[in-house]
């Protein structure tokens, strides 16, 4: 099989090495990737976000199977570019990206099909916005959402009303761009949060993993939100009680419900979860895995992704379950230093081994380029270290060993990822 994958960060390489097991692979593609990615694909200098280059590049390279490693390209409908070539794509159309790409109508969708999630009201005013905050349905602290794309920027806790009116007229004024137009204030859950992965066909879903990431910068849950520092896997929440509720209670009215309104899902649904007192209660879908999520459960894997990708791309899913080994695992993110502001790049790193395995840990590439004397630092979150191992505290020690012998100048990461868990 000869495959397309289209991303450029540590998700991507996770999936790219994972595809590159594969016996039914023939050839696999990268378009843009990155050093990392490069050592197991061919790199193809076209954007992820360049929908019309992508889908040229799928049809001359005559391959069989697109996996779309980001949400934006199918946000911006690479999806349905593929489906008029006739190339079956891993990720879903347009119309179904948007259970990710508008949080308004993620949550009208929730309601029209009765899955669990946190009350809400939709505003475009600030004048609405006060009136909804002042009415006490939302409780005193509500969480405020930019409905739009946001690379995880877009949500606010705020501690008071006061807060959340502030939160909420910034985002109105345009303080996130088009993102920020429609506003979601949803009255706060609480509970253990658990991040679930489905691979769908359009019709069927089978579970594909759970996991947890660490969204705050900075250790004890503190400073601002990035695009996630560490993860772990399985999520402590997963046993098969509470999984037997979200895929009844979750998965499948999802999945059933889009396939009801004609927007067919292939792909992997991403369900981020919080287990109330009343039940597990969506806080967001996203429609692709989660980074660094994939980089938890890529090496916990213990089956051939590429019969799923392609089954569910074209709408057949193989029966079977999606197999992992029963290791924790554990993911630290390695940033630049300022991350998720603005950072330097071009710093050259030292200590990043040639493969992804090396003993019970896996290294993915993230923000990285080739420079002049080697690999340098190309972006916020540059490597990702994977340890593995039958208990918590071995899978932490297996990656913080393996994290502490990557360096470079102003390199930045949590220490604490996973402690809970141990
Ligand atoms: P989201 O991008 O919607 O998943 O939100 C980012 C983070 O904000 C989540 O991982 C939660 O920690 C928190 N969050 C979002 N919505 C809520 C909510 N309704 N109640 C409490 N926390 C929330
Ligand atoms: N790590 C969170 C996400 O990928 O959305």
């Amino acid at each position: 099989m000869r495959v397309l994958l289209v991303g450029s960060g540590g998700r991507e390489h996770a999936l790219a090495w994972a595809i590159s097991r594969s016996p039914q692979l023939d050839e696999l593609i990268a378009a843009p990737g990155n050093p990392g990615i490069g050592r197991v694909a061919r790199l193809a200098p076209v954007g992820a976000e360049d929908v019309g280059g992508l889908a040229d590049l799928a049809s001359g390279e005559s391959v069989d199977l697109v996996v779309a490693g980001p949400e934006a390209p199918l946000a911006a409908g690479l999806a349905d570019r593929l489906a008029e070539r006739d190339i079956p794509c891993f990720g879903p159309r347009q119309d179904a990206a948007l259970l990710e790409a508008s949080k308004e109508f993620a949550k009208d969708f929730m309601g029209r099909h009765g899955i669990p999630t946190a009350r809400h009201t939709v505003v475009r005013d600030a004048e609405s916005a006060q009136r909804a905050l002042r009415s006490g349905e939302y409780g005193e602290a509500p969480v405020i959402k930019a409905s739009g794309l946001a690379a995880g920027k877009g949500v606010f806790l705020p501690g008071d009303l006061d807060a959340a009116a502030r939160d909420a007229a910034r985002l109105l004024e345009g303080g996130l761009g088009e993102a920020g137009k429609a506003v979601v204030i949803e009255e706060r859950l609480t509970g253990p949060e658990l991040s679930v992965f489905a691979i769908s066909d359009g019709t069927r879903a089978i579970a594909c993993g759970t996991a947890q990431d660490y969204k705050r910068r900075f250790e004890d849950d503190e400073g601002p939100n990035t695009g996630g520092m560490g993860s772990l896997s399985p999520g402590l929440g997963d046993n098969e009680a509470t999984m037997e509720r979200v895929r009844r209670e979750i998965v499948e009215p999802t999945v059933a419900g889009l396939h009801a309104e004609g927007r067919e899902y292939r792909g992997v649904l991403y369900a981020g979860l919080m287990l109330t007192a009343d039940g597990p209660k969506v806080l967001e879908f996203n429609v692709r895995f989660g980074d660094p999520e994939a980089q938890t459960l890529m090496p916990r894997l213990d089956c051939d992704l590429l019969p799923l990708f392609f089954g569910a791309a074209t709408g057949r899913l193989p029966d079977q379950a999606v197999r992992f080994r029963s290791d924790r695992a554990v993911t630290v993110i390695l940033a630049s230093d300022g991350y998720p502001g603005s950072y330097r790049k071009g710093v050259p790193i030292e200590g990043l081994p040639e493969t992804v395995e090396i003993g019970e840990t896996c290294v993915f590439h993230a923000g990285t380029r080739a420079g002049a004397d080697g690999i340098e630092t190309a972006g916020g979150r540059v490597i990702a270290v994977t340890g593995l191992g039958a208990d918590w505290g071995s899978a932490r020690d297996a990656a913080y060993r393996t994290a502490d012998s990557i360096t470079w100048e102003k390199k930045a990461f949590r220490r604490d990822i996973a402690a809970g868990a141990v």
